[in-house]
């Protein structure tokens, strides 16, 4: 256990990773009931790595028949709504949130060995997407200060950047649960799909179109003629959703983070603001050591 830098929540160790109570225990209770199905497409992520875009992308390539840009859910509900999060939602939820949109995806922030053994078995496709550890730093201290209505005074920077280097953070540490994906997907190809945030704003179309192939909704040459992807790239940019009355206002029942929170600021290398020389080395030669050997990039 552990008491975060400003005094405001509690952490808890489980299974190598950190989490706060209410996921905790609906962490077990999913680990012990959920199961998934063959059809079933899990979106993985640590927190402040790109979920809720992810999340938008994915919906709107699987209902795109369903719904076109003015008739989307996305356009009225918060995208966390529209996919539920494993860890959270009840059973009950999930089962109708299947049923309404007849969908397949749901999402988890919980490492890879933590994922429900029905995960494994059932051989479902997952999903991960990961940024650059420097931005998430940054993403992870605004996200928890704002949701704790501490101002940047009351919760300094430094207290937040040290224990992420402890490995403090949300479902942290944030180097083992991408090493975690990325040596899933080393073995599982087929059925695991590595998402860069980077890559995602640099080269949207492409990574788009990777992400409908892996998940069995590949665009046909008629529809990328119409511009389907273009369209669905421009419904999912931060610029359009986060200026959406329901991610503007909105804030999930029981959260205490508003959605607004989830859109701050999107921007690749924000963590230049904040860092200094000696944090930027320290968190560049810890993600060497961790990720030495592999070909992941994550500064
Ligand atoms: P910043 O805090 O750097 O702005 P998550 O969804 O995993 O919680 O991650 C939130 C981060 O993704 C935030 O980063 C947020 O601004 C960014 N984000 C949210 N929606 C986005 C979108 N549609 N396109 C790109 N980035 C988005």
């Amino acid at each position: 256990q552990h008491t975060c830098a400003w005094g405001k929540v509690k952490a808890y160790k489980y299974q190598e990773f950190w989490t706060v109570k209410p996921f905790l225990e609906a962490t077990i209770l999913a680990q012990q009931s959920f199961k998934a199905e063959p059809s079933d497409v899990f979106l993985c992520s640590a927190p402040k790595t790109g979920t809720t875009w992810l999340k938008s992308l994915a919906f709107a390539i699987v209902t795109r028949e369903k719904f076109d840009e003015s008739t989307t859910p996305l356009l009225t509900k918060f995208a966390h709504e529209c996919v539920p999060l494993l860890e959270k939602a009840q059973v009950v939820e999930r089962e109708n949130i299947r049923k309404n949109f007849n969908l397949p995806l749901i999402s988890t922030h919980l490492r890879y060995a933590s994922l429900p053994e029905s995960v494994f078995s059932s051989n479902c496709k997952i999903v991960y997407i990961y940024r650059n550890i420097k931005d998430v730093i940054v993403s992870h201290y605004h996200f928890l200060r704002e949701g704790l209505k501490l101002s940047m005074e009351d919760a300094p920077f430094e207290g937040a950047f040290e224990e992420f280097c402890q490995g403090i953070s949300g479902y942290g540490p944030y180097w083992d649960h991408v090493l975690g994906y990325w040596k899933a997907s080393l073995e599982r190809p087929e059925k695991i799909l590595l998402l860069k945030y980077e890559d995602l704003k640099s080269e949207p179309k492409s990574n788009v179109k990777r992400l409908a192939d892996f998940i069995g909704c590949p665009f046909s040459v008629d529809e990328e003629k119409a511009g389907v992807v273009d369209n669905i790239i421009r419904l999912c940019s931060f610029e359009n959703m986060s200026n959406l009355d329901v991610n503007k206002t909105g804030k999930l029942n029981g959260s205490m983070f508003e959605n607004r929170f989830y859109y701050r600021k999107a921007k690749v290398g924000d963590w230049k603001n904040y860092f200094t020389k000696e944090m930027e080395e320290r968190i560049d030669k810890l993600t060497d050591e961790k990720f030495n050997g592999t070909s992941l990039l994550l500064k």
